[in-house]
């Protein structure tokens, strides 16, 4: 098998999973939460996002959030940003490192942003434009790349247009979203033939939610393709509130368990990242979705460690 040596986790669940919550999670919690994650080794957390209140009420605190969060030297810490507005508040929070987004489904466009993938292109040149002269770096995403919940399949022709021109944009780096956790890895590997042809794969890094159990094997054939990028979130928390039936990312503790087994390094102190897992469930009264974020520390062995 080819193996990466060494991965890069994205911690997305103080955003992609916070922002799902039926309760709202009080603002210090969400802070602790992110604090914990930062000790943990994790070299990239999602904070929040500054899309509208309205629409996202879960993440209407982030302002509060991304400006009491003790951020260590070495961890990038990206909010997500939708339009001008959300990037004028990015910047008076103090962000150095957006995340923007777009769709390769015309229709999970209008029902997540209310607009066209070209209407959303137009926002996002003018949020770029205002990041590149603040220094700011650009994360981008894809969503819905291997289905959508409202149009079904994907050309993944589709999505390496979407990721070209958020690249174009300026992104660093272009996460692929399988918004719905309808990918395997099969059709993973053909995505990555696509994308392939328009950005190179040291830009790619991809994202699976779990709804139909394949994530963590979706994540292992994009290894062996090459990727060595992959977002997660702790305790599988997450979902989308605009993809009906999509449930929670790819659990980080089950990635990084996999990870070190085989040898993969990622810095991260996995029981430090069930901890926080556990932590925020506890405040949520249930448990981690994860298996093995539910286990009693003495039953996960063997224990492996990188
Ligand atoms: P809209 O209603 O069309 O916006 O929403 P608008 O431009 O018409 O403005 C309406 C009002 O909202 C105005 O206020 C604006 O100022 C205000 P008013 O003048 O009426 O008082 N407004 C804002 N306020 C605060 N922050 C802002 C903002 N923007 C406008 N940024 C909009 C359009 C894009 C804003 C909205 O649809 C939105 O915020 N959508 C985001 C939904 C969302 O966050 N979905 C989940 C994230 S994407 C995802 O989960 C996928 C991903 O995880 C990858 C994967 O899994 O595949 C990334
Ligand atoms: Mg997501």
């Amino acid at each position: 098998m080819n193996l990466p040596g060494r991965v890069t986790v994205v911690e997305v669940g103080p955003r992609d999973g916070l922002q799902n919550e039926p309760e709202p999670v009080a603002t210090p919690i969400k802070i602790e939460f992110v604090n914990r994650l930062s000790d943990t080794g994790l070299s990239c957390i999602e904070v929040s996002s500054f899309v509208s209140p309205a629409w996202i009420p879960q993440l209407a605190d982030a302002t509060d959030v991304y400006t009491h969060i003790e951020q260590k030297k070495d961890v990038v810490y990206p909010v997500l940003v939708p339009n001008e507005r959300g990037m004028e508040r990015a910047l008076e929070a103090g962000a150095k490192t957006i995340a923007i987004f777009n769709a390769a489904s015309e229709t999970f466009n209008q029902k997540n942003i209310n607009a066209s993938i070209a209407k959303a292109f137009q926002r996002l040149e003018k949020v770029a434009a205002v990041a590149t002269s603040e220094n700011i770096a650009i994360r981008g995403y894809v969503s819905c790349v291997l289905g959508c919940p409202y149009e079904g399949a994907i050309d993944p022709a589709t999505v390496g247009i979407v990721a070209r021109d958020l690249f174009q944009l300026g992104c660093y780096e272009i996460s692929l979203g399988d918004t719905i956790g309808i990918g395997t890895p099969l059709r993973a590997r053909r995505l990555l033939d696509a994308v392939t042809q328009h950005i190179g794969l040291d830009q790619v890094a991809v994202h699976f939610h779990d709804t139909r159990g394949q994530a963590l094997a979706n994540v292992l054939a994009c290894l062996e393709y090459g990727v060595t990028t992959v977002d997660a979130s702790v305790a599988g928390l997450g979902g989308c509130p605009y993809a009906e039936g999509a449930s929670g990312n790819l659990a980080t503790e089950d990635l990084v368990y996999m990870l070190h087994g085989m040898e993969i390094e990622t810095g991260i102190d996995l029981d430090l990242l069930i901890a926080a897992g556990r932590f925020i469930t506890k405040t949520m009264g249930r448990e981690p979705a994860s298996r093995l974020g539910r286990l009693p520390k003495g039953r996960r062995q063997p224990r492996y460690t990188t």
